[in-house]
């Protein structure tokens, strides 16, 4: 019997899993973990979005099996998104499916489009799933070095040159996991331009979009001619804190529509009616709740950046997203960021997500998600102040005993 899966032999372990260990081994022991590691939102659902979802779970067929692709409201309530905020006019039957969030809709893309040996652009860092989901494809990845919409733009034209064969598609993915960075209209046009002069696909991953601090990330679906080669994955997660419901979806160029929701009609049955009917009421329905969870990560954002700053950690100030990216203090840095993390866990009892985990271009820094409430991120500054305090030789946990 074969034992050894060539698919799973190219999937390491997730390198935050080592985090995550670390933190349920220390929880059961009793330890208080501030987890700022995964980008899971603390933020409750609002109410009326629960409501349409109880109202509706008790109508007489919400229990069947649902549409693949979407129910139409639902699809009509993306397309009234997409012309509010981005001034995109789509057609609900044509230019957008539904996603069990943009995760799966990202993998079964690139499910629909990968064959064997292809070759697929992406930034490094980035989200694992944006290089990971086109190797579970069969393709291969061409990574790029871009810890800037800048860098990722400047190293495009020779990964182009250089591969054999040429790719068949790029990655973006603005604002950014995990460097928060945001790309402006500008870079969007750029990356069209280029995506259209070597025949290459653009799948752009959208889903931070709504959480940003000053002006509001584009759609590199707002550049003219973009629709003949570019589709977005949109997220429910983090705009209306609904991670766990499972609801995004995708929009933009018919063929990728048409592709992907050819590939999820082979797979899933749509997600449950009332999360689909209650994912719409989301889209349709008052949206101060948004600019009320924004305006939480705003001023996470600001007690982070400040007390860490005090505390002797200099971590620029993202933004859009609800990550910072946070170079490693130099003193701990030859460390690299697996082992800085679990020294952090260890130590100071704070989770972070070890940069390498995104690439290797990532391991000079880690992720800070905005997931706990202000006077959790002031207590983990306090802790990590005297982690960096104690310096790299330190061994010994720098939290006393009930802090
Ligand atoms: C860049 C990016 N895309 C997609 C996802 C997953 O989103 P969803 O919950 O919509 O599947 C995440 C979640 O962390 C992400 O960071």
């Amino acid at each position: 019997m074969k034992l050894e899966f060539h698919k799973i032999r190219r999937l390491p372990p997730y390198v935050f899993e080592q985090v995550n260990r670390k933190a349920a081994e220390l929880r059961a022991a009793g330890a208080d973990i501030i987890d700022l590691g995964m980008g899971n939102p603390d933020l409750p659902t609002p109410k009326h979005i629960i409501d349409k979802l109880c109202e509706t779970a008790y109508k007489p067929k919400a229990n069947r099996y649902s549409a693949s692709r979407g129910i139409p409201g639902l699809r009509r309530a993306a397309a009234a998104y997409y012309d509010r905020r981005f001034g995109v006019e789509l057609d609900p039957n044509k230019h957008i499916v539904a996603t069990l969030g943009s995760k799966e809709g990202f993998a079964n893309l690139a499910q629909a489009i990968s064959a064997p040996g292809d070759v697929i652009i992406a930034p490094n860092p980035s989200y694992p799933l944006h290089t990971f989901g086109f190797l579970i494809a069969g393709a291969s990845m061409r990574h790029i070095k871009a810890n800037s919409p800048e860098e990722y733009l400047a190293g495009m034209d020779k990964a182009i040159r250089h591969s054999v064969p040429k790719p068949t598609a790029m990655v973006l993915c603005y604002p950014a996991n995990p460097t928060a960075q945001v790309a402006d209209l500008d870079f969007y046009k750029e990356a069209v331009r280029i995506a259209k002069q070597h025949e290459i696909w653009i799948l752009s991953d959208l889903a931070y979009t709504e959480i940003y601090f000053d002006d509001p990330p584009p759609s590199v679906l707002q550049v003219e001619g973009a629709m003949d080669i570019a589709i977005e994955t949109t997220s429910l997660s983090k705009t209306y804190a609904m991670a766990g419901w499972r609801m995004g979806f995708a929009a933009g160029n018919e063929r990728l529509v048409a592709a992907l929701a050819r590939v999820k009609s082979y797979l899933d049955y749509g997600a449950f009616t009332p999360v689909q009917v209650a994912a719409a009421a989301a889209l349709n329905g008052p949206q101060e709740c948004v600019v009320e969870m924004r305006e939480i990560y705003r001023s996470r954002r600001d007690v982070l950046i400040e007390s860490f700053t005090r505390a002797g950690w200099e971590v620029p100030s993202p933004r859009a997203s609800m990550f910072a990216w946070a170079p490693i203090p130099e003193e701990f840095r030859h460390l690299g960021s697996l082992e800085f993390s679990l020294r952090l866990i260890e130590q100071a009892h704070v989770a972070v997500a070890p940069g390498a985990g995104f690439g290797e271009y990532g391991d000079g820094h880690v992720r800070i998600a905005l997931v706990e409430n202000e006077q959790r991120i002031r207590q983990a500054a306090r802790n990590i102040r005297r982690f960096i305090e104690a310096g790299p030789n330190n061994s010994e946990p720098v939290i006393s005993a009930g802090e």
